[in-house]
């Protein structure tokens, strides 16, 4: 069997998805139209000349944007819905799916709204596909401290709801520092913590995520690769990193996919997984993610059996839950 034939059937597990980051652009100008919101772009075509991003602030400005025709549950719902119909097509059996309710709450949108219909969707995903999902709720890095602090109070009804937390939007400049507070609150409260960090922003940011935040997995983590020592340390620790390829060549981060150092990582012993991030936004779901490494990368089929592998053996399901996909 070639590397691209078993990617396409096995199953397998997503770890890095922006829930908000999944929306199509045929859906937003449908909830758009229900919900009677202005939306900048007329046709298709609009919105694939406004995916063009040159770095990762370009991309959450448009980003951002068009999470604004979210309002209602049935919205959050559909959202989710289709994400996983997607999983589904795809084999993907498992996915810890992020979410930011600041995104939503500072529009006015009900924390509750946000929740209830991501879990209707996932509850239904569960029944109807058997597809396991996770809820990682991410902080936003450009708010503030106290800001996060106040999403920690509204998720508390919903603690047995939410698995993790994550920290998410603008890295450079918004170290994980800020937040080692409202991230050492989260743990007591007994979610599992995670950051995105290493994706902009340099090798220290990474330090500090593993130091300050105490995480558990790295979202993103490229930029270990300035730093000799600190990739040892992540070997070491089996901490795993939720790479993006299709993210890192949309936001410029590596120059071009065949530059992608996906398999360098992978040959230093480092736990990466594959990862879309925002499929909608970037060209590709997980498969794609996984297509477009081996044809550059030219990966083996035992590679990406390693890579599979570690997209359960990373995954914060249960040691019991693992032992079914492994
Ligand atoms: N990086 C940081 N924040 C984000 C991203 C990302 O790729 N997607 C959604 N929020
Ligand atoms: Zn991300």
């Amino acid at each position: 069997m070639t590397a691209l034939e078993y990617i396409k059937q096995v199953p397998k597990a997503e770890l890095h998805l922006h829930i908000e980051g999944s929306f199509e652009p045929e859906l937003m100008f449908e909830i758009a139209q229900r919900n009677k919101i202005e939306i900048p772009y007329a046709t298709i075509e609009d919105v694939n000349k406004a995916y063009q991003f040159s770095n990762l602030q370009d991309f959450l400005d448009i980003y951002y944007a068009g999470a604004n025709v979210l309002i209602h549950e049935q919205d959050f719902y559909d959202l989710t819905m289709a994400y996983f119909k997607q999983c589904a097509k795809e084999n993907v059996l498992h996915a810890e799916i992020m979410f930011d309710p600041q995104t939503h709450t500072k529009r006015g949108v009900e924390f509750s709204t946000v929740i209830n219909g991501i879990q209707r969707a996932r509850e239904e995903a569960e029944k109807e596909f058997g597809i396991s999902s996770l809820l990682i709720m991410s902080y936003l890095r450009h708010l503030s401290e106290e800001d996060a602090f106040e999403t920690l109070q509204q998720s508390l009804p919903y603690k047995h709801l939410i698995k993790a937390v994550g920290l998410d939007s603008s890295e450079k400049g918004n170290p994980p520092s800020k937040f080692q507070r409202v991230f050492e609150a989260s743990i007591k409260e007994g979610y599992v913590p995670v950051a995105h960090a290493g994706e902009e922003g340099p090798a220290e940011y990474i330090y500090e995520a593993l130091d300050l935040l105490k995480i558990a997995r790295i979202d993103h983590g490229n930029n270990c690769l300035t730093d000799p020592k600190l990739v040892e340390r992540l070997v070491q620790e089996k901490i795993g990193l939720t790479v993006c390829p299709l993210s890192n060549t949309a936001l410029r981060n590596v120059d071009h996919i065949d530059n992608h150092p996906l398999k360098k990582m992978l040959d230093l012993g480092l736990k990466v997984t594959v990862n879309s991030d925002d499929p909608a936004y970037f060209g590709g779901y997980l498969t794609q993610n996984y297509i477009s490494c081996i044809e550059a990368l030219d990966l083996s089929l035992q590679e990406v059996k390693q890579l599979v592998r570690h997209s359960f053996e990373y995954s914060f399901l249960s040691e019991q839950d693992k032992e079914k996909f492994l």
